[in-house]
């Protein structure tokens, strides 16, 4: 298989990850933070340094507030419903994953907030000045999807960040498609929480995310339960970690985590998205030249993640890719990709989607000559199909 989904997980992982997570849960596989025995306080360990990698990751100051959850969806459910009060208003793009937009869906339904959708240009980008316009006195905070899963644009959050900043809006930043694969630092950038998962460059397993929330950043508990310490008192604990997490952690999760993220910091962020950009560019280049190929927002390398949407004219995504998966043994992802309203504003959303292929570490050139090669060979199948039924008089597509 040529697995061009790393968009939706990235795919395979890491020796090392499948290793450590094996080594570690045969010898570590206890509750961490709840006893004093010598497995409980190394588990504890490794949970720590994962809190201080991603802490760092980030450029946050406090492990303790770097929080572990099952995915991305999940902490922004907490970060969201946990900072929304009654009577506020929330701007957001038209960038979002569904894991932004339902929970605002859901508050705005519950007439609890109003939000304000940003759309993006031409290429793909927000516009800062965009931002500014729409903030009004009960605006309290900007949701943004760093690096979009659909066409791949990497957002241009410091500027977003300083206008909130001079605005006093608090400012979130969903990284799910960024953290491992482009620097964020949430102090340079202004970002008050960056909610990220850890299987797609992070390189980790399944079923672990979590949040950094900076310092005096008001998010309500909305998740109660035990913590392993304080055991008599009533009421959750306020004090981070405990503030965000209920339950035994996902150590296995985190185990993988903490694995694919040393993996990432050792190959070199920066090295990791320039080979995969360069995949994308030759990818973006050929298809490009391909009678009847649509890209979308596929300009240049510049702010741009290896994600690439198209479709090719007369044929359904859906079908496309169905045909790269049965014909040519290529995995990718057809239709609205979770994010609705980048097919809104695309125009994609009437023809059921597009289709994307998104690279990751492990893929190669040859892979990539031979995507192109089965995307021109579905191409000319519509071109064979056209000049037969003109020479037949019979329009068939
Ligand atoms: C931009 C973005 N946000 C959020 C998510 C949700 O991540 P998870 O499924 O790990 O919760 C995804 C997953 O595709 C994503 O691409």
């Amino acid at each position: 298989m040529i697995y061009l989904d790393n968009s939706a997980t990235t795919f395979p992982k890491p020796d090392v990850v499948y290793d450590f997570m094996t080594d570690f849960y045969r010898k570590h596989g206890v509750n961490p933070g709840r006893s004093g025995f010598d497995a409980a306080i190394e588990t504890e360990g490794v949970v720590w340094d994962t809190r201080k990698m991603l802490t760092s990751l980030f450029n946050g100051d406090d492990p303790n507030r770097l929080t572990f959850s099952y995915n991305a969806s999940d902490s922004l459910n907490m970060i969201l419903q946990g900072l929304a009060v009654s009577g506020d208003h929330v701007i957001t793009t038209m960038l979002e994953h569904n894991s932004v937009l339902r929970p605002l869906y859901h508050l705005q339904m519950s007439k609890i907030i109003e939000v304000t959708y940003i759309p993006f240009d031409e290429h793909g980008y927000v516009n800062p000045d965009d931002f500014k316009k729409a903030i009004r006195n009960n605006t309290k905070m900007v949701v943004v999807n760093h690096c979009s899963n659909v066409i791949g644009t990497i957002q241009p959050l410091a500027e977003i960040g300083k206008i909130c900043k001079e605005s006093g809006v608090l400012f979130v930043v969903d990284c799910s498609q960024s953290a491992g694969v482009i620097p964020i630092d949430m102090k340079a950038m202004g970002i008050d929480v960056v909610v990220f998962t850890g299987h797609k460059c992070l390189m980790g397993p399944t079923g672990i995310g979590g949040s950094y929330v900076m310092e005096g950043v008001p998010v309500k508990i909305t998740r109660f339960g035990g913590t392993g310490v304080k055991s008599a008192q009533k009421t959750h604990l306020e004090e981070y970690p405990y503030h965000l997490e209920c339950g035994t952690l996902n150590i296995i999760g985190v185990a993988g985590l903490h694995a694919g993220l040393k993996w990432v910091l050792e190959q070199g962020i920066d090295r990791l998205h320039e080979n995969e950009i360069k995949l994308w560019d030759k990818l973006r280049l050929g298809v490009q030249k391909i009678e009847n190929v649509i890209t979308y927002c596929a300009k240049s390398i510049e702010n741009q993640n290896p994600v690439l949407s198209l479709n090719i004219k007369g044929f359904e995504a859906g079908d496309v890719g169905t045909m790269l998966d049965v014909d040519y043994n290529i995995a990718c992802r057809t239709g609205l990709q979770c994010a609705p309203l980048v097919h809104t504003l695309l125009g994609t959303d009437k023809i059921h989607g597009t289709v994307r292929l998104s690279a990751g570490p492990f893929n190669t050139e040859e892979q990539i000559d031979f995507t192109i090669q089965a995307i021109e060979e579905i191409a000319s199948i519509r071109r064979e199909v056209v000049a037969s039924s003109k020479t037949s008089g019979v329009n068939s597509l």
